[in-house]
């Protein structure tokens, strides 16, 4: 289950209804996923779409999605760094950001144009869709393991551009169950 945090208020939501209720209103669709059969978190990424298929077939019907893969990201993943540096900065896509988690963690910035800035940290079991053209930014956890299905409208429209903003700049990416990714040491020289 997603925990929710506005940072400008200090509050944080922790019951399911509270954090729908709050993601609504500020544009961002979320939901709980179970798999079909069960799979484990590790299982090829093949099972794992298998597994979860007909989920994806009504996300895809509803949102004009036409594939979807799953990533993996771990402390061994090459040029870790350089990828984390392309995302957690202010930045918008012209499609939406479709994110299941398999397994791991993971923490979202949504800076809605009217409503409070929003942190989110999801976790295995989360759905979370960003619609195109929402100022947002991501980091990983002090872990720096994630698994997750993406899912595309079209796969060349899915790069950032940034707004130049450094809101970001002005919240700690704390994530609430453990240790953080240090903030602006290496990551943000590149
Ligand atoms: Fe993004």
């Amino acid at each position: 289950m997603a925990m929710v945090r506005i940072p400008d208020e200090n509050r944080t939501l922790h019951e399911a209804a509270d954090v729908a209720a709050h993601l609504a209103s500020i544009g961002i669709e979320y939901q709980r996923w179970g798999p079909a059969r069960i799979v484990g978190s590790d299982a090829a990424p093949e099972e794992i779409l298998a597994a979860y298929s007909t989920k994806i077939e009504e996300l895809k019907q509803r949102g004009g999605y036409v594939t979807a893969d799953v990533i993996d990201v771990n402390p061994q993943t090459p040029n870790l760094e350089t990828m984390l540096a392309k995302f957690n900065r202010e930045h918008w896509h012209d499609e939406d950001e479709v994110r299941f988690i398999i397994s791991g963690r993971g923490l979202f910035h949504i800076h809605p144009r009217t409503g409070h800035l929003t942190a989110i940290e999801v976790e295995g079991g989360d759905l979370i869709r960003v619609p195109r053209g929402t100022w947002h930014w991501f980091d990983l956890c002090g872990d720096r393991r994630i698994r997750a299905i993406r899912l595309f409208q079209d796969p060349s429209g899915w790069t950032p551009r940034y707004t130049g903003s450094e809101v970001d700049r002005n919240y700690q990416p704390v994530c609430f169950g453990a240790s953080y990714l240090p903030r602006r040491s290496a990551v943000t020289q590149l």
